[in-house]
């Protein structure tokens, strides 16, 4: 059994999550799903992060508390969560006290060994935005973002030793093949590192902003919020005290994190773990965002956010995970459409993966009373390649899930489930109950039977709650998540007899002409 670490990065708190969000936790959610399934001892984290200027100022915006707001906040997330089934192991604060008390063990260490020094920090400060500008940003001498008047201010922070480590980070990349995936991103990067690296300023003054975590030996300010956030990854683990969760799951198999967050992963992150003497995460593995139909970034400060809730109340959670696993290539940039949403609801839910439930358990109670019959091993053409392509499936998902290719995992799954539908066509029990050909009724209606509990399976990484139903009308006695990916290989496991309990169609049509 092998350990898998994965997480996602952690979400600002200070709006609610939208659509791009939700991505970024189903895909990872998909991916520890799907770990659990090949019997790894996964471990996924998800989590928020609480600090910073973007957050004290939408909480002063709110006029209340800034840990008053940030409760308040997680709350919906953490239930959004819940409602579309995201199976985390973990779920870490920036606030919590373990996490803040690790921000401070790391800062100490890298203190004692000299990475870190003090300096004078000058530049172009826009009070409005609380944001500093390089000169060359300036537009007309202000603020590109608001365009008010910019000051300039001259304040005593804190930096860490980052530029002596370009040459080491790029060749830990190069020798690092799966470091920075997608290929692109690591191309990005690298070009990246070909200008010198700038230390990083890891500190804010207290005076400007208080919310924060305190550094231990400069009591006057707070750490600056992205090197705090970075830590998450290994305090969650509890690393720098009761280290034995830290010691088994560290490195992370696979980081999930959005392109425009890369530089940090990839960049940042490895050279403070490098400093502390600890090994980079396997993979950093960026996902591309979802645009509005303008091509603009689905943001809260564009203010053209697609609110998940709201779709999951007229679509159901499953049908949302579906559309955005299998829309885009995972790296790809996508376009959020509801009529797109729709139309994947209807056709490859509703037609393909429902339709095939419904049939299947409707003949089965029709001409077997409910009861699954026993297989009587006619041999026909249709059955051995109905029963090559499900030996073939698990394979399949195998490869396409090490590339976090969930379109290609999804679609070899659709090719089963297609194949049995044209097997219902092809065979035509009715036919066969009609000729009383009793056997090759039996053995059709048994092929169908394992293709749902085959299918039940396939599809629990993905969409988690119908596959549970599937599996429960399919007349499946053993928990679900008891299944292993060797049992989406084998052929013959459905207990002759089972019971069917048909119920309510896994995804209803949704009448596009209504309105
Ligand atoms: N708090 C930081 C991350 C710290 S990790 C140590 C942050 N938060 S965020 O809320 O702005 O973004 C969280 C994740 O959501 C990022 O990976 C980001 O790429 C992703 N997305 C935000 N908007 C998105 C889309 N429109 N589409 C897809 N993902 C999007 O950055």
């Amino acid at each position: 059994m092998s350990k898998f670490y994965l997480t996602t990065s952690i979400y600002y708190v200070n709006a609610k999550p939208h659509v791009g969000h939700c991505y970024e936790s189903t895909v990872a959610d998909a991916l520890a799903r799907y770990h659990r399934l090949k019997g790894d001892e996964v471990y996924f984290l998800t989590g928020t992060d609480e600090h910073g200027q973007k957050v004290a100022k939408a909480a002063a915006e709110a006029g209340v508390s800034t840990q008053e707001f940030v409760d308040s906040v997680v709350k919906p997330s953490i239930d959004l969560w819940k409602t579309i089934s995201i199976s985390y192991d973990d779920f870490i604060r920036t606030t919590q006290e373990r996490h803040i008390k690790v921000v401070q063990a790391v800062f100490t260490k890298l203190h004692e060994k000299g990475e870190l020094f003090e300096a004078e920090y000058k530049g172009w400060y826009c009070a409005s935005c609380e944001a500093f500008w390089p000169e060359s940003q300036l537009e007309d001498g202000n603020c590109p973002d608001c365009k008010r008047p910019v000051e300039q201010i001259t304040e005593t922070n804190w930096f860490f030793r980052m530029s002596k480590y370009r040459d080491w980070l790029a060749g830990y990349i190069k020798e690092h093949k799966d470091f920075i995936r997608p290929e692109s991103r690591k191309n990005e990067i690298l070009s990246f590192l070909e200008q010198p690296l700038q230390d990083l300023c890891i500190s804010r003054p207290k005076n400007r902003l208080e919310w924060g975590v305190e550094i231990p030996f400069a009591k006057d300010h707070v750490s600056y919020v992205w090197f705090d956030a970075l830590i998450n990854y290994i305090s969650a683990l509890g690393y720098a005290g009761d280290d034995a969760k830290f010691k088994k799951y560290w490195p992370a198999d696979v980081q999930i994190v959005g392109k425009d967050i890369i530089r940090f992963h990839t960049v940042f992150w490895p050279i403070i773990l490098h400093t502390l003497g600890i090994e980079p995460p396997k993979t950093v593995f960026a996902h591309g965002h979802w645009l509005d139909a303008k091509g603009r970034k689905m943001s809260k400060s564009v203010g053209n956010v697609v609110d998940p809730v709201e779709m999951i109340s007229k679509y159901g959670p499953d049908p949302l995970r579906y559309f955005l696993l299998s829309e885009i290539p995972y790296g790809n940039d996508g376009l959020f459409s509801e009529a797109a949403l729709v139309s994947r609801l209807n056709t490859d839910l509703a037609n393909d993966i429902g339709n095939l439930l419904n049939r299947t358990l409707t003949m089965i109670e029709k001409y077997y009373g409910g009861k699954v019959p026993a297989p009587a091993n006619t041999q026909d053409p249709g059955d051995a390649e109905l029963k090559q392509m499900a030996a073939g499936l698990a394979a399949k998902m195998g490869a396409a899930m090490a590339d976090l290719d969930f379109p290609r995992a999804l679609a070899a799954i659709w090719e089963l489930i297609n194949k049995a539908n044209k097997y219902i066509e092809v065979q035509a029990p009715w036919s066969l109950d009609k000729q009383g050909k009793k056997d090759r009724l039996s053995d059709v209606m048994y092929n169908l039977a394992e293709v749902l509990r085959i299918t039940a399976i396939a599809v629990s990484p993905f969409i988690p709650a119908s596959a549970q139903k599937m599996w429960e009308q399919s007349g499946m006695t053993e928990p679900l998540s008891k299944m292993r990916v060797t049992d989406i290989e084998k052929w013959g496991l459905v207990a002759p007899g089972t019971q069917v309990k048909k119920g309510a169609a896994l995804f209803p049509r949704i009448d596009t002409k209504a309105k």
